[in-house]
Formats: structure tokens, C-alpha cells, sequence
């Protein structure tokens, strides 16, 4: 019933019809409201991008929405934590815990939100997952805990505020280091969602000691859990998805000295960077070569050699010229191309300004990359 007012709703929607008019055509079913049905169709709607073939099937609210695992992500983590009994102690409207339903033989979700734990519950019957229990309530108390005593893995992807300078540990809701000791009496192995952003240094100095595992989702950073106990690896270590590629801190280490261009630019995923893993991905692929920049957004790497990893994009350098609009554009005419991609810092609105001065005139077949290394401007074309 909910999911046919859901879908009527998006269908209104989609139509253009106004949110006033809309919840008049519509019903709430307890503890859903109208207002909370047009919401979850809002966010269905919105949803496509990140859940794929599950995108119909389940609900969530706004929150919920930018909270939710993307599912490569979920199914990652779901395997990695497989076991006999999960408890996901702010299961939101469970993303995750569905993917957990997948892997484990039990289920338990904790939410703190009524509503939320409610679509949590909606979600784990619309895929059918009878090993599911919802429990709504703070995973801090004492009693929550009791009812979650039998669990062998305890998961948290704890709420954050949407933006703020540096991530803390204090912001997270709930407290990572509240939860791992309230629930130590319980296990040991303990998996936490963490931000991203936070540096493995900030990590260990919180107090909580285990693998950091930051993931990368298509050449971009998605993730980073922290695991704690015999769950825990490496030290640190970085996962490309989906092909799971993983460079870890145990990996030789090389150094990279700066030096001139060669033959071959890498652009390195910035998950390595962040993970402070650098060094063991050259160590990994036994890099020779050189580092041509790194800033806090790009990293390139530069050599004759040809390595192939997911956490390399890589480009064979054609020409290097001085870093002239005309100058390019005149080399890109002569190179035959016809499209280039700017591969430095710009605003989006200068990204397209200067894009359109590099691509005036050119009448060729091919499509190349233009990288700016200091006064220089580097033509290159991806190895694919
Ligand atoms: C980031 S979301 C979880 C998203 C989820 N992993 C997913 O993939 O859909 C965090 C959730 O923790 C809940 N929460 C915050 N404090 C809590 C507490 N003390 N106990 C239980 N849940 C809590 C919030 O209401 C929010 O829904």
C-alpha cells in the first residue's frame, strides 16, 4: 500500500503536478504521513543514480538519502563483513543492512529516528529478508544493547553534519569512541564508517586503533571505515571499486623524488593520497619514475615505463608546450584533434571559457587531455 501511494506520488511528480495538489491525491499510512510520502517519493526520484536496479524497490526519506551507502559500497562492506550475526547500530533507513541481510544470517538494525527505522523495516520486507529485526531506539543505552548482546560484528555509519572545516570524532552521532566502549563487553569486532576526509594520523589519534580502509569509487574517494579487532588487516589501506584493488601500508614503499616528464603521465587516484599510500602504490607496481606535481587535488607521476592500475589513469604524453591558449591551440590543429579535456584547476565557469578558446577551430577526429605543469602545457591521450 505504501509503495503504491509512493509511486503515485513520483508519478505526479514526474508530471509536473505541484506538492499541494499532490497531497491531496495522495493517503499517509501510519507512522508515514502524506508529506512524509511525498518526500520518499521526492527522494526515489533523486535515488536513481545511486542504487541502480534496486532504485524501485526501495524507500527513504531526503536524510536518508544523503546518508545511504551507494550499493557497489554496500555490497563491498557487506562481504568484507560477512558473518553469522551483524548488528548495524544506526542502520538509517538501511542501505547498508539490506546488504548485510544479504550476507549475514542475522540481522539487527538500530535507529535512533521512528521514521527512519520504519522504512528500514519497509526495505528489508521489500527484498524479502526474513533474518531482519529492527529495534528503534538509542544505540547508546543499555537496553538497546541487550538486545543486540548475540551479535559477532558490531557496524556503525554514524550521522554527520552535512559540512563543517575539520571532521571530528565529536560530531558523529552516534560517538564512534562511545560506541566502542559500550558494546566491548559485547565483541571486540567492531566496523565504523568514518569521514573520508580524516587523514589516518587523525584516526589513530582519537583513540581508536585498527585498519583504516579508505575506499574509492570510480577514481573517487567514497568512504573510509575503520575496523577494529581481528577484523582489522593492515594498518591502513585503500580499495579501488569495483574491481577491489586494494594497496595496503605493508606494500614496499618507494620514494618518489620530483623530476622532469616522461613519455608516460599517471594521474593517481587522490584516495592513495588521502590514505597516505603513495609511496606503497609506486612500491606495489615498482615504479620508476618520477613525481611530476602534487597539490591538494591532483598527484601526477611521470616515467617511460607502462603500468596499469585502477587507481592510475593514464595518458602518453604527445607534445609539451608553453602554456599559451595559442600556442595550444595551434599544436592541438596540428595533432588532428577536435575535442581537449582540461586536467587543472578552474572554476566550472573558466573551465568552459578556457576550453572553448583551446577547442576554436580545430576540425580533426581526436580527443586528447591537457594537463598545466608549472609554465608548461601537456598534451596527452589516455592508454585505455
Ligand atoms: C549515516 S546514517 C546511516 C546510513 C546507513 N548506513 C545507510 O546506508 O542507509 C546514520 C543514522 O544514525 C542514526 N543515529 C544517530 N544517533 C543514533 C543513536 N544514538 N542511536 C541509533 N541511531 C542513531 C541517525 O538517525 C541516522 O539515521
Amino acid at each position: 500500500m505504501i509503495a503504491e501511494e509512493v509511486e503515485k506520488a513520483a508519478k505526479l511528480i514526474k508530471k509536473g503536478i505541484q506538492r499541494d495538489a499532490i497531497l491531496k491525491r495522495i493517503r499517509g499510512y501510519s507512522p508515514l504521513t502524506k508529506e512524509d510520502i511525498f518526500e520518499i517519493a521526492k527522494a526515489r526520484i533523486r535515488a536513481a543514480g545511486k542504487f541502480g536496479e534496486l532504485t524501485n524497490k526501495l524507500f527513504f526519506d531526503e536524510e536518508g538519502l544523503r546518508y545511504a551507502t551507494p550499493e557497489i559500497v554496500a555490497r563491498y562492506r557487506a562481504d568484507r563483513l560477512k558473518c553469522g550475526i551483524i548488528a548495524d547500530v544506526s542502520c538509517g533507513a538501511g542501505a547498508q543492512l539490506v546488504f548485510f541481510g544479504l550476507t549475514c544470517e542475522k540481522v539487527y538494525g538500530v535507529e535512533i529516528d521512528r521514521k527512519r527505522a520504519f522504512l528500514a523495516m519497509l526495505n528489508a520486507k521489500q527484498l524479502g529478508l526474513g533474518n531482519v529485526e529492527i529495534i528503534v531506539g538509542d544505540a547508546l543505552e543499555d537496553a538497546t544493547i541487550r538486545k543486540v548482546s548475540d551479535a559477532e560484528i558490531i557496524f556503525s555509519d554514524p550521522a554527520r553534519p552535512p559540512s563543517e572545516e575539520i571532521r571530528t570524532m565529536e560530531n558523529l552521532f552516534p560517538n564512534p569512541l562511545k560506541v566502542y566502549e559500550k558494546y566491548r563487553e559485547v565483541t571486540s569486532e567492531m566496523a565504523f564508517e568514518l569521514p573520508p576526509q580524516m587523514p589516518p594520523e587523525r584516526v589513530k589519534l582519537s583513540g581508536l586503533s585498527g585498519e583504516k580502509e579508505y575506499v574509492s569509487l570510480n577514481f573517487k574517494l567514497n568512504r573510509m571505515a575503520l575496523y577494529t579487532g581481528e577484523l582489522a588487516e593492515h594498518d591502513v589501506s585503500a580499495v579501488s571499486l569495483p574491481s577491489e584493488e586494494r594497496i595496503t601500508s605493508e606494500d614496499e614503499r618507494i620514494k618518489l623524488e620530483r623530476g622532469e616528464l616522461r613519455n608516460f603521465l599517471y594521474e593517481v587516484d587522490y584516495t592513495v593520497v588521502k590514505a597516505s599510500l603513495l609511496e606503497n602504490l609506486a612500491g606495489k607496481l615498482g615504479f620508476d619514475g618520477i613525481l611530476v606535481e602534487q597539490d591538494s587535488r591532483r598527484v601526477l607521476l611521470s616515467s617511460n615505463e607502462e603500468y596499469s592500475s585502477d587507481f592510475l589513469r593514464r595518458y602518453e604524453v604527445l607534445d609539451v608546450v608553453p602554456f599559451s591558449t595559442s600556442e595550444i591551440n595551434r599544436k592541438l590543429r596540428k595533432l588532428g584533434a577536435r575535442k581537449v579535456t582540461l586536467r587543472f584547476s578552474l572554476s566550472p565557469k573558466e573551465y568552459w571559457e578556457v576550453r572553448k578558446k583551446m577547442e576554436e577551430g580545430l576540425k580533426g577526429e581526436k580527443w586528447f587531455y591537457l594537463f598545466r605543469i608549472g609554465k608548461k602545457g601537456v598534451i596527452a591521450e589516455p592508454i585505455r
